[in-house]
């Protein structure tokens, strides 16, 4: 029998210890229990990180959505599965059972059918919060095409991009989205999107605001009337434990996105195992994820892991201040959430408000709280624990990344004691290495070094898609055997791990990984910019935000920096999307550079920071004087 659900802190050194001691053992035993297989495996792992190369349950076939559904039919047909709450607090909730999402994901993956999609196809989805999103992704997943979701607050040429990136002939959009008071004509970022898409052949749109838009003739179609006529009925398609299930874009610090590639049967099984434990999930809860199905943590825990458990799993389309800064804790109330899992930022940002939007609702449904995305603050935490957990609900903060596919350390509520700021331990069959300068694993407690991971896990990337020696070089080149995860981290005094944020040019904006480069190139296209650099500084509410230092172009004329301001950052909203737009941009006579002409970011990062008591040695610069200008004129 395998220990699938742990229940207090000696269960879990006694799961964490089998499940190092021999991992293959571990994973299929709970493999074997807990999954509908159509096949099971010939070998359960074989893995090589020099090539790198990493295979779980080879031989084994089986379709990811006869797990999240078909299997739950015999005994939670009228479960709710997907509860949908939408922006408009008037409007009604959706309580979406399993039988009808079934049939919903049956319809649509018909309707894909019928448009030509076959396995081993990437669809793009470009969708709001809305049912249909889940519906579309696991519609991809029933007929073995690879969806590629890409978040909705991406700008036209972000989602070009990734369209082509991956060669998508079919995008899913809508026709526009609700954001709190907003509406958001998404139909038009896709029509610009694809004028540079060529190879998109069929656009279906799901009607959602009502909103004018222009249909192109051949390419643009209404989803409902395709799904009216379409069959209720859709035979899973079979799938290889190592074929892809989707890929998901992620931030690289230099060049374009990265387009993390996610296998079957490996993923399924961590997704779901993590999920159960990480929340201890029980029959009858009320899960509720904020984030974004556009990112990996509403991949894995809005859609994968709490489906696979057969959970009532809640979507919410609109924003946590709309109508007002109580949104959150009405929804709680209303639902009567039991596991409430959302962003640091998001934490900040309702800490900052008056207590009473929190007080004036019923919380005490509440069993878990857990926080992802970027570390949280000892000021945040407190602040989630003591007025939304009312300091009776265990807080986990889970480290985790879009290429590990899954929550990797976590303390497991009721019984990993909690922390302010540490992840603490690492689940059942991660291994954890903290590595020095030298390449060395630092062995022992109270060190603090890179973090890597050394033995393979189930739901980690395969590859990036298109590219695996970017994958290699990116994450297995660094450390000897290897996965390097890019974040440094401490290990205190009895083992628990504390991230301490990127070591890479990685700076995470309210959660949302931003690579410096694509920024600086979308700054760069600005006729007036000689050059640019990018660096993060600390921000009350987003962790961090985004400091530009811009050189111009000498060309004599005098602009107006306001508008230069204004100017380069529609640029980065146009390029990216509002969600990298530079917070403060200091116009510079230089950068300061390295004999190699490398920008010497360290500096760059500490006047940004106003960490200006020692800017290290700054004579072997190519050009030391620039730093005294910027000082001078750094903005407050
Ligand atoms: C950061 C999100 C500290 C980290 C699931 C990581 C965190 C990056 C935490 C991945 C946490 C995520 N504490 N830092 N609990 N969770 N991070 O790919 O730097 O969007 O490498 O995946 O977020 O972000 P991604």
């Amino acid at each position: 029998m395998s220990n699938y659900h742990i229940k207090h802190l000696e269960e879990y050194w006694q799961v964490y210890r089998k499940s190092v001691r021999n991992p293959e053992n571990f994973w299929e035993e709970i493999a074997e229990e807990h999954f509908l297989w159509r096949k099971k495996w010939d070998n359960v792992l074989s893995w090589d990180f020099t090539k790198p190369e990493v295979k779980w349950f080879e031989g084994a076939t089986l379709n990811i959505t006869e797990n999240c559904l078909d299997r739950h039919l015999a005994t939670r047909a009228n479960k709710t599965a997907i509860l949908f709450e939408p922006n408009d607090p008037k409007e009604n909730a959706q309580h979406i059972t399993y039988k009808e999402l079934h049939q919903r994901v049956a319809t649509m993956a018909n309707v894909l059918r019928e448009q030509g999609a076959t396995k081993g196809d990437r669809v793009c989805i470009y969708l709001p919060m809305i049912p249909e999103l889940a519906i579309a992704v696991l519609a991809c997943a029933r007929i073995g095409a690879v969806h590629s979701v890409v978040f909705a607050g991406f700008s036209a040429t972000a989602l070009a991009t990734r369209i082509n990136d991956c060669d998508c002939k079919i995008v899913i959009c809508s026709d526009g989205s609700f954001r709190g008071s907003k509406t958001i004509n998404l139909k038009e970022i896709v029509d610009e999107a694809l004028e540079s898409c060529p190879g998109v052949k069929t656009n279906l749109v799901v009607k959602r605001t009502g909103g004018e838009v222009t249909m192109k003739e051949g390419r643009d179609t209404w989803l409902q009337p395709l799904l009216d006529n379409a069959d209720t009925i859709c035979k899973a398609t079979i799938m290889d434990a190592e074929d892809p299930l989707f890929i998901l874009y992620t931030s690289g610090s230099t060049g374009k996105p990265k387009g993390m590639v996610h296998t079957t049967g490996g993923y399924m099984v961590y997704t779901a195992y993590s999920f159960k434990n990480v929340f201890q999930y029980r029959e009858d809860d009320v899960y509720w994820c904020t984030a974004d199905i556009g990112w990996i943590t509403g991949h894995s825990y809005i859609v994968y892991g709490p489906l696979c458990n057969g959970a009532t799993t809640v979507m919410f389309e609109g924003v946590p201040s709309y109508p007002d800064f109580s949104r959150f804790w009405q929804i709680v109330e209303k639902h009567k959430v039991t596991q409430f899992y959302t962003a640091p930022t998001a934490i900040r940002a309702l800490a900052k408000e008056n207590l009473d939007f929190v007080e004036k609702h019923d919380l005490s449904s509440i069993k878990v709280l857990g926080t992802v995305g970027e570390p949280i603050n000892e000021e945040a935490w407190h602040w989630y624990n003591d007025h939304v957990g009312k300091k009776n609900s265990p807080i986990v903060d889970t480290w985790w990344q879009t290429e590990t596919g899954g929550i990797m350390i976590s303390p497991i509520p009721y019984s990993t004691p909690t922390i302010p700021t540490f992840a603490t331990l690492p689940l059942p069959g991660i291994q954890p290495a903290l590595m020095d300068e030298n390449g060395e694993e630092m062995k022992g407690n109270q060190v603090e070094g890179r973090l890597c991971i050394k033995f393979p896990w189930p739901s980690i990337a395969r590859t990036i898609y298109g590219n695996h020696d970017r994958y290699r070089d990116t994450y297995f080149s660094a450390f000897k055997n290897m996965y390097f995860t890019g974040d440094g981290a401490r290990r205190d005094a009895v083992g628990y791990y504390r991230i301490t944020g990127r070591v890479d040019d990685v700076i995470i904006v309210s959660g949302h990984n931003l690579g410096t480069a694509p920024i600086e190139d979308a700054i760069n296209e600005h006729p007036a910019v000689a050059e640019s650099a990018i660096v993060g500084f600390p921000h009350d509410i987003k962790g961090n935000a985004l400091y530009g230092y811009i050189t111009l172009k000498e060309t004599g004329e005098d602009r107006n920096q306001d508008n230069l301001r204004k100017e380069i950052n529609q640029l980065i909203t146009d390029r990216i999307g509002p969600i990298a737009k530079l917070d403060k941009i200091q116009f510079t006579e230089g950068l300061p550079k390295t004999r190699s002409g490398k920008i010497m970011r360290r500096i760059l990062r500490k006047i940004a920071s106003k960490d200006t008591g020692n800017l290290g040695d700054t004579s072997t610069l190519l050009n030391p004087e620039v730093v005294q200008n910027i000082l001078d004129n750094a903005l407050g």
